[in-house]
């Protein structure tokens, strides 16, 4: 590893390109095995970097064979260009302009990594975002230089009957030896990520949508043949998020053709190309026997955001990728509002925090800690992070709060009307926001540190009601800790949306002293330094402060709750976030009272006023089902650990699995009667009220099953003997396969048998099995690296067994060390197969030092080797090296 590491890439050299490339006219000739690209470059000096003199061209390239380079037609010889590893430069055109011709020879079959162009299923495809083009052919590859874009693309017809390509299709012939073209035009210049082709025996269903000033859209999702019947929901979801886009931006779409390709070996969820978004197969493919309610949301949702990226990424894209955020961040926040506005919003905004904090909270605490815009990376895709996109989408709602809802839109609509068209930053957008607010009095400048710096900040809160003088007073305490490369730290703007609860469960009017304006009952508080307090006057008794409402910053809240204020906020809180998220304190306070019980030899007792406000919950479920299901399940293990100084693994496992039987023990009847209130959800659908009450029925279910209560394990065999839908047989199969039921073997090989054909419903077999709290596990992972559907250059069956396995939180961490040998060699395996993949699963050991002395040191003993690698990809020595560090 030490000799010649990888470089690291700063975001304070950046320089505008000294060419600009104006035309790219590609010509794919494929052919097994030997692939020609024909690129010819219309260039152009760079007026932002005149007066420099003459500039080399320097192009980046990989993995390709070079042919032949020609510069305004004159053929050059290999002593008049210098090729190194990864580059091309050819000696500076004497003119303003120059047209570059360059011919390249790939080889997509080998092309494992999934990166550039690559066949999936016998179809050639392509993955340019971050630096796949530069595998393609040599180019400029990087966001700023955006091009107009001509391509033709040749192919033997019985093998490859679609051709396509981003923009229109303009042209169409046959040519010698059963081949045929296509050629496609793309009138609106971007940058080369955004490029796509695809060639391959596909089938499609079509719809269609008119935009609101009348231009008829075509729309089609193209799939392997014998999948026409699982597209239906993506293209709904298609429909509803051009319109949403109308309604809630004013942004319409921009051509007369919007396709989609579903694909199986796709390393990510799905890739916005201009007109041509690339999907990896699990967000298009379902149907209701064969997809979860979760899939379904999920489709709708990601459908939604590679639409979204047509505006924001595609029209306005990115300068570097430092400012990758600008368009993920940006584009998550539209997608969650989006979501929010098709489904239930609180419940939506329970599930996108839930996310949140169990992925991008454990990454902020841990040794790849980084800021929404990094300073610097050693490779790009490991930058596709829970904080670029999930904490970039809390920066944009922290606008939205600050903003209103109008500020917010105006701000949005000045971004658009100076950046169209263009490569920018996320300074850039800030100032969209602020030149679009001037009224708004919000230190801007603060604000931007929510870019900047890493970590999750701590916000400690303290009350204090004087009786005499009716104030309460709220004292709020900001602190960051140190990250990687960031010791010290300065106060962020931190907006609290809150309320004063009254003893009679309703909002107080909240005055600050010295105010005289009539009071509101929630209001946004802004916390700027690291001590503030607020006193709010008239008020007649003692509050529960509810802070935070709808999670309105991304930060960790201490306050000293008592048990009674938590079940009383449980009960009467207004905002339905703040319900759930008061259970969830309660919760995660008993269960980590237990497992220091346990670790100091007392007994486990389950604390019954905690069962007992459960149970509240529980006889509410019918007002609404999605929302108690949420109400109603704990606190994940890893998020739990996560709340540990040192994490007590098969402490929280047992104290969570004792609250849970003591719950499912208490309320049998209740739980019963709820399941049974929800067992028939009418004709499938998948609504919200039909998911609730799905999500509401197996949640009592778990309940009843962890209690090994008889009449649950017999509903639940039941259930995954006879229902239609997936959702309820996964989840009955998931707890079957989770408990000592001797039914258990024969249940799996039931599922298996039924499903070997559907790929998708193996991911969810494989990792039902990975992530079973069971001694074996770790024996049947590694047994089922042979079985017949697994394939290791996969990545979706990669994430369902290993990455399953890796996010088990009892297995993966077995005190002998056996779960990390093994996720070590599929990482060494990987690594060889496809970098981005294995980097994906190595992350998987970055909080190795929150866990005992034992397990540290195992941990410790397989990062090494992985460490001692040869040939380790960029991609895992930047994880690896940043772990260890
Ligand atoms: N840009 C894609 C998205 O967020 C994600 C992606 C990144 C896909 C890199 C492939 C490669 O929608
Ligand atoms: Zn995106």
């Amino acid at each position: 590893m030490d000799k010649g590491s990888p470089r690291a890439i700063h975001l304070r050299d950046y320089a505008p390109p000294a060419w600009l490339i104006d035309t790219v006219d590609l010509a794919f000739d494929l052919r097994e095995g030997a692939t020609l690209v024909t690129s010819r470059l219309g260039i152009r000096r760079n007026p932002a970097r005149a007066g420099e003199g003459p500039q080399p061209l320097v192009l980046d390239g990989q993995d390709m064979e070079l042919l032949t380079v020609a510069v305004d037609n004159r053929l050059l010889t290999s002593d008049d260009y210098a090729q190194g590893p990864e580059s091309l430069t050819i000696p500076a055109p004497a003119g303003e302009t120059a047209t570059v011709e360059i011919v390249t020879r790939i080889k997509p079959e080998e092309n494992t990594a999934l990166e550039g162009l690559y066949k999936s299923s016998g179809n050639y495809c392509t993955q340019c975002e971050a630096e796949g083009f530069r595998k393609i052919t040599y180019f400029q590859d990087r966001p700023d230089v955006m091009a107009k874009y001509t391509v033709r693309i040749e192919a033997e017809r019985a093998k490859y009957p679609v051709l396509l390509s981003n923009g229109n299709l303009v042209d169409q012939g046959e040519s010698a030896d059963g081949r045929h073209w296509t050629r496609w035009d793309d009138p609106w210049p971007k940058p080369c990520y955004l490029f796509a082709l695809v060639a391959g025996k596909l089938v499609h269903i079509e719809d269609h949508f008119t935009t609101r000033s009348g231009r008829d859209v075509t729309l089609r999702i193209y799939v392997e043949p014998g999948n026409e019947d699982k597209c239906g929901h993506a293209m709904e979801s298609l429909k509803k998020s051009m319109k949403w886009d109308e309604d809630a931006y004013g942004l319409e779409y921009d051509l007369d053709i919007f396709n989609i390709v579903a694909v199986g070996d796709f390393n990510m969820g799905a890739m916005e190309n201009k007109s041509l978004n690339v999907f990896n197969t699990k967000y298009i493919l379902a149907r209701p026997d064969t997809a979860t309610d979760m899939d379904f949301l999920g489709i709708e949702a990601v459908v939604a955001h590679e639409y979204f990226h047509n505006w924001t990424g595609n029209r306005v894209t990115c300068r570097d990728w430092f400012q990758l955020s600008l368009k993920e961040g940006l584009t998550v926040f539209r997608d969650q509002q989006f979501s929010a506005d098709m489904n239930s919003a609180p419940v939506k905004r329970i599930q996108d925090v839930q996310r949140l904090r169990q992925v991008q909270f454990a990454e902020d605490a841990g040794p790849t800690a980084h800021p929404v815009r990094p300073e610097s990376y050693i490779e790009i895709n490991n930058f596709y992070t829970p904080t670029v996109y999930e904490k970039g989408a809390e920066v944009l709602r922290m606008y939205h709060t600050l903003l209103g809802a109008a500020g917010y839109r105006k701000g949005i609509d000045l971004y658009f009307a100076r950046h169209d068209g263009q490569a920018v930053t996320t300074d850039d957008f800030l100032a969209a926001m602020r030149d679009a607010n001037p009224d708004v009095s919000v230190d801007w400048e603060q604000f931007r540190r929510w870019y900047a710096q890493a970590g999750t900040p701590v916000v400690e809160g303290e009350g204090r009601y004087d009786a005499d003088a009716k104030t309460y007073t709220l004292t709020l305490r900001q602190t960051l800790a140190p990250t990687p490369g960031q010791p010290e730290k300065l106060p962020m703007l931190v907006p609290v949306a809150m309320g004063l609860v009254g003893q009679d469960g309703q909002d107080l009017p909240l005055r600050l002293a010295g105010e005289d304006a009539p009071a509101a009952t929630e209001r946004v508080l802004l916390l700027t330094e690291a001590e503030q307090s607020f006193t709010f006057t008239g008020v007649a008794s003692k509050p529960v402060p509810s802070l935070f409402r709808g999670f309105s910053a991304p930060v960790k809240l201490r306050f000293a709750y008592t048990d009674g204020d938590l079940t009383f906020l449980m009960a009467n809180d207004s905002d339905a976030f703040n319900r759930w998220e008061a259970g969830q304190t309660l919760a995660a306070k008993i269960i980590l009272g237990l497992v220091a019980d346990r670790a100091a030899g007392r007994d486990m007792v389950v604390p019954q006023g905690f069962v007992a406000a459960l149970g509240k919950a529980l006889d509410r479920a019918g007002e609404d089902t999605s929302f108690a299901a949420l109400a109603l399940s704990l606190p994940t293990e890893s998020y739990l650990g996560q709340l540990m100084e040192v994490i007590d693994v098969d402490g929280i496992h047992a104290a969570r699995d004792l609250v849970k039987a003591a719950i499912g023990r208490t309320h049998r009847n209740a739980l019963l009667k709820a399941y049974r209130d929800n067992a028939d959800t009418g004709p499938f659908s998948v609504s919200p009220e039909a998911i609730g009450k799905r999500s509401c029925k197996n949640a009592c279910l778990a309940y009843l099953m962890a209690a090994g209560d008889e009449e649950g394990r017999r509903l639940c065999l039941e259930q995954f003997r006879t229902a239609a839908g997936m959702t309820d047989v996964i989840t009955a199969l998931m707890l079957i396969a989770d408990s000592d039921m001797p039914e258990r073997e024969d249940c799996l090989a039931a599922f298996a048998d039924k499903w070997k054909g559907e790929a998708l419903v193996m991911d969810k077999w494989f990792s039902i099995q990975a992530m079973a709290s069971h001694p074996d596990t770790v024996k049947r992972v590694t047994a089922l690296l042979s079985h017949p559907s697994f394939s290791i250059r996969n990545p979706n069956k990669v994430y369902a067994l290993v990455g399953g396995f890796s996010s088990n939180p009892v297995c993966f961490h077995a005190a002998d060390g056996s779960g990390y040998a093994f996720l070590a060699d599929r990482v060494i395996e990987l690594n060889a197969l496809n970098p981005q993949v294995a980097s994906r699963m190595v992350k998987a050991f970055a909080r190795w030092r929150k866990y005992d002395g034992e397990r540290q040191a195992a941990a410790k003993v397989e990062l090494e080797r992985i460490a001692h690698t040869p040939n380790l990809s960029r991609d895992v020595y930047e994880i690896v090296a940043r772990s260890l560090e």
